[in-house]
């Protein structure tokens, strides 16, 4: 069985009565997690669309309680690191992270970069130690799988495509996700919304199947893990 953190981050919402205005990559994240459903291969599932509600920004006092020692933390400093408290939790009990993004002015939303800011803290998610020389930081959670969706207007982002060096949507999350313990990432990009022509409607129904076909894999993996250490 698995643990699922969903994690949307489009301010636009699933559902709207104009359907154009629906987010979607939000709908090709709840594609993928009904896909996995009807596995039936969910222990639990934790959503936060922080595209309508964003976690607050961090602040000069918030890091400040973060570099004071646990035990000398004042109940004001607690009350800082509850939020970020929280949403570390929910990471840590997952073992699929789903997040879904759009592309905005060419990576991600401030929302989405809130609750990466909340979550990717020092002596939770990471340690840092200058016996390591050069690269100090080390993640301290592992085992987890991401598949990151996102949604973009214009197109080519991959290289060698015309737009690669403008994308700093998927390589920021690439970076970004070994501190929340990633050991595998699946990506699943629509592109052209913007031209809303017949490429935008190849890109979208490619990023739906991927979608489906991504989510009946991994649960089956799920499936067979389950399997084997019951047998074990
Ligand atoms: C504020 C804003 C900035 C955007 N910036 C970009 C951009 O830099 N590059 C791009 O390809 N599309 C851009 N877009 C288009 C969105 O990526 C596109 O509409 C996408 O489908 C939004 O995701 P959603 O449908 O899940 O809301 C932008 C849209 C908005 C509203």
């Amino acid at each position: 069985m698995s643990t699922i953190l969903h994690i949307d981050s489009s301010v636009r919402a699933i559902s709207n009565s104009n359907p154009s205005h629906n987010s979607i990559s939000k709908n090709i994240a709840h594609k993928f997690i009904e896909s996995w459903r009807q596995t039936g291969v969910i222990d639990e599932y934790i959503y936060r669309d922080v595209g309508i509600n964003p976690p607050s920004f961090i602040t000069q006092d918030w890091i400040g309680a973060v570099f004071t020692a646990e035990h000398k933390r004042t109940e004001a400093q607690k009350q800082l690191l509850a939020l970020s408290d929280t949403l570390i939790n929910e990471l840590v009990v997952a073992d699929i992270i789903v997040i879904s993004t759009p592309m905005y002015n060419y990576g991600m939303p401030a929302q989405l970069k809130a609750w990466f800011d909340q979550v990717i803290r020092v002596n939770k998610t990471f340690d840092f130690d200058l016996a390591r020389g050069d690269f100090p930081l080390q993640p301290l959670l592992s085992g987890k799988t991401l598949i990151a969706i996102a949604s973009c207007g214009e197109f080519g982002f991959d290289a060698p495509q015309v737009r690669a060096n403008s994308n700093h949507l998927m390589p920021h999350l690439r970076t970004l996700s070994r501190y929340l313990g990633v050991e595998a990432m699946y990506e699943i990009v629509s592109e052209y919304q913007e031209f809303a022509d017949s490429r935008h409607q190849a890109s979208l129904k490619q990023a739906y199947q991927r979608a489906q076909i991504l989510a009946q894999e991994l649960a089956g993996d799920k499936k067979e893990e389950k399997g084997n250490s019951l047998t074990a």
